[in-house]
């Protein structure tokens, strides 16, 4: 199993869809849907796949938590023996709860509160990836007050075009993220005369779903003339953290590197550095592991319009809303209907509701249908908006299928809001 395409852990066997042993279609009448459905095999081939580099030296793997930060799968990757990355006090306080090792955790994100950096202190993290002067003098001020010293990376903006969507585009100069070239020895000097600072590493993630290998050896290559700079200056790192971003196989995208291509690259490239190589990968490891069901709750054709009506929204996968991807579908019912150039939409009262145009897909109403490549980035950031309870997520493992979060319960949509009239 890798990453070689979108559909490629299904079987037709019997009429019947399966995903890595499990058929699809109980599943959905089982916990309805909507439904996320994630293949445990398939995570743990990528967070291995990343090892398989036939290099000597080896690669420090921390997950990226916000791709998909359920507890499951947190717990999954914390028995495989991944670290995380983490972008907030929540997710922190969700690897905790999964158990994952604290000394395996390394902190981003580009505007840290000081209750997040406290809470981080105390648990013992591994490393704060720091993205600005205010942040580093933060951390070094609360690290004083709790008696402690903390280890940090600062995170530089590489000033390289990952020729990504540009919403998740991180590493260029106009970007918010990191800390520019030019400024990163000044604080690097600073931190290293703190007495409350240990400086570890350099961090430099540029962005998602890249497609290729040369933006990230092309930021590499920065990274250690800069690295070089402090050698200069006295300052020694011990690892250069290359952030995530590899992107999975998608309909429009169809060849990309592995896991294994991209630690192999950069390996070869620090082999002749003191450096060790941390990644903090989400995608890669996720996206293609997950699928979502979703019920067709009726037709209509309207002014030249085909529309199929899923009973998934936008609120249940933003991503074509937010970044116009384009799903895979695949009807699961084995509707022998003839394929209409059909919009697949969602309930949703917005024209942004809509998961795909001019799609090659037949279907009526109660047809189950899969949307590939939705693991990542999918049930993460889900909302409630229309009041639409949050979709149930099931984890497929040896061939049978478990549920790792149950339906948001109606009532539950409003249980953190005071009764006007109470
Ligand atoms: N490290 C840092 C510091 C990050 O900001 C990110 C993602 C990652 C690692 C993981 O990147 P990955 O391996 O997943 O590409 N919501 C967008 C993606 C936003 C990515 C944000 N940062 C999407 O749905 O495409």
């Amino acid at each position: 199993m890798d990453n070689a395409g979108v559909w490629a852990q299904f079987s037709q066997q019997e009429e019947t869809s399966y995903f890595d042993g499990v058929a699809l279609l109980p599943l959905a009448e089982r916990y309805g849907t909507p439904l996320y459905v994630y293949s445990a095999a398939h995570i743990l081939a990528q967070y291995h796949a990343y090892h398989e580099h036939g290099r000597e030296a080896s690669v420090a793997l921390h997950y990226a938590v916000k791709a998909n930060s359920n507890l499951s799968i947190l717990q999954l990757l914390a028995r495989a023996g991944a670290g995380f990355d983490i972008v907030s006090g929540g997710e922190l306080a969700r690897v905790l709860e999964a158990g994952g090792d604290p000394k395996q955790i390394v902190f981003s994100g580009v505007a840290k509160s000081d209750a997040e950096l406290r809470a981080a202190l105390r648990a013992g993290i591994g490393c704060f990836n720091a993205e600005s002067r205010f942040e580093l003098e933060r951390i070094a001020a609360i690290s004083e007050e709790e008696g402690v010293v903390a280890p940090i990376a600062i995170r530089v903006n590489p000033d390289v075009d990952p020729q990504t969507h540009p919403y998740i585009s991180t590493g260029l100069k106009e970007n918010k993220f990191g800390v520019s070239m030019d400024d990163a020895l000044a604080l690097y000097q600073y931190a290293a005369g703190h007495p409350a600072l240990r400086v570890l590493g350099m961090s430099g993630h540029i962005g998602s779903q890249i497609t290729t290998l040369q933006p990230f050896l092309d930021a590499l290559d920065n990274m250690l003339d800069l690295a070089a700079t402090l050698e200069e200056a006295g300052i020694t790192l011990t690892h250069i953290d290359m952030g995530g971003g590899l992107g999975i196989v998608t309909p429009e995208q169809t060849q990309i590197p592995q896991p294994s291509d991209l630690s192999a690259a950069l390996l070869d490239r620090l082999s002749a550095t003191p450096y060790a190589l941390h990644l903090e990968p989400g995608r890669s490891l996720v996206g293609n592991a997950g699928y979502l069901l979703s019920s067709v709750v009726g037709v209509k054709d309207q002014s030249g319009h085909h529309f199929i009506m899923l009973d998934a929204g936008m609120n249940d996968y933003i991503r074509p809303a937010l970044y116009q991807v384009r799903p895979a579908f695949r009807n699961l019912s084995h509707n022998q209907g003839v394929e209409r150039r059909s919009e697949m939409v969602g309930p949703v009262c917005e024209t942004g509701d809509t998961f795909a145009r001019a799609y090659p897909m037949s279907a009526q109403a109660g047809d189950v249908l899969a949307m590939a490549g939705v693991g990542a980035y999918g049930m993460a950031m889900s909302g409630d908006y229309n009041s639409r309870p949050k979709a149930a997520e099931v984890l497929i493992e040896d061939g049978a299928a478990r549920l790792i979060r149950r339906r948001q319960d109606v009532a539950e949509l409003w249980a953190q809001e005071i009764d006007y009239l109470s």
